[in-house]
């Protein structure tokens, strides 16, 4: 593809075995939760914004429909948007619908099947914007396509920011202060701390979606790295760590276990979980010295009525 910049052509396949080794030889075993998302994963985390317990992407959505105007108008005009996990980029509508000459919108995703499509739906119902999808992580280093124009501006929604430790964030907010220059602004998404009652559903949900979500995983390595997890050897499991504030994601064997991946054994106890992901759930306060930090200052924030999520939009120091 000639229209897709690649910033680390290195070996995929290679560094994903070498994650999943890395992970699997821990004494709590873990996964990196961005393997989640292939083609499959993608396409599963639509499904999960679409189920009642995950409120999340339902009340982001409708704080950026209530207050896109005032976004708008805080960001200026000749924005180019560099969007960190884009996924179906459907929030991201809503920005390019309010902002006015907009220079550009730079999608960065690891997910790529996914990616092409979004941005070749986006170039279908934006003929006029300049679309430069970068398939890749977004921890790592990179530039802003060559011939894009335009005032750059930040925008990391869905708390994603929340499956990061606080070392990642301060290496995430680092880059991108960077990336981004001296001028930049950055609207950033964040679910805040709220009831477990209200958390664990969101994690577990009824359908069983997330489950799957998870399980995805071992798919995904049985198939790109010749391993053979048995699918029906690992339960989802949703768990709400308060002293941490987050949502745990764990694969737990359902017996004593030995999986092959490459010419490596795997050995699981019963019991034994498999770290997937953590979710972290924020105050604002708890935020702000991670990012005075790395450079950036809170200009603003709009939150939903409950206090579920809030949007928050910083200022390069
Ligand atoms: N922004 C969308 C999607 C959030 S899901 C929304 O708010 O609904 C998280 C997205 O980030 C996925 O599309 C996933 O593929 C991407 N992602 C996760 N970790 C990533 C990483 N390290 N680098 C680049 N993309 C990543
Ligand atoms: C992408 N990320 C912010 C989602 C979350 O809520 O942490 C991923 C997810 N995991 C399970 N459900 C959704």
């Amino acid at each position: 593809m000639d229209d897709v910049f690649e910033p680390a052509a290195s070996d995929t396949r290679a560094v994903f075995l070498r994650d999943v080794l890395n992970g699997l030889s821990k004494p709590q075993k873990s996964l990196p939760c961005q393997y989640f998302y292939d083609a499959a994963g993608s396409e599963l985390f639509e499904q999960i914004t679409e189920l009642p317990e995950y409120y999340p992407t339902r009340t982001e959505t409708a704080i950026l429909n209530t207050h896109a105007g005032d976004m708008a108008e805080a960001l200026g005009r000749d924005v180019l948007l560099v969007e960190y996990g884009a996924g179906a980029s459907t929030k991201t509508r809503i920005l390019l619908d309010a902002l006015r000459e907009l220079a550009g919108y730079v999608p960065i995703d690891v997910s790529e099947e996914f990616l092409l499509h979004t941005a070749q739906a986006l170039r279908a119902d934006y003929p006029e914007l300049p679309v430069y999808p970068i398939v890749g992580d977004f921890m790592t280093r990179f530039g802003l396509p060559q011939d894009s124009q335009g005032q750059p501006v930040g925008f990391f929604p869905g708390s994603t920011i929340g499956n990061l430790n606080d070392d990642e964030i301060v290496q995430f907010m680092t880059a991108a202060r960077a990336l981004l220059g001296d001028q930049s602004q950055f609207l950033i998404g964040i679910d805040l701390r709220k009831d477990a009652s209200i958390l664990i559903p969101a994690y577990d949900d009824a359908a069983g979606v997330t489950a799957k979500f998870n399980l995805n995983l071992l798919t995904r390595i049985n198939r790109e790295l010749g391993a053979d997890f048995d699918l029906g050897g690992f339960a989802h499991r949703a768990i709400w760590n308060d002293d941490a504030s987050r949502i745990e994601m764990h694969l737990e064997s359902l017996r004593m276990q030995s999986v092959h991946i490459g010419d490596r054994t795997v050995s699981f106890d019963a019991g034994e979980t498999i770290h997937t992901e953590n979710s972290r759930k924020f105050t604002i306060d708890s935020l702000l010295p991670l990012f005075e930090q790395t450079g950036w200052i809170l200009k603003k924030n709009w939150l939903d009525e409950d206090r579920y999520f809030a949007v928050l939009l910083l200022s390069a120091t």
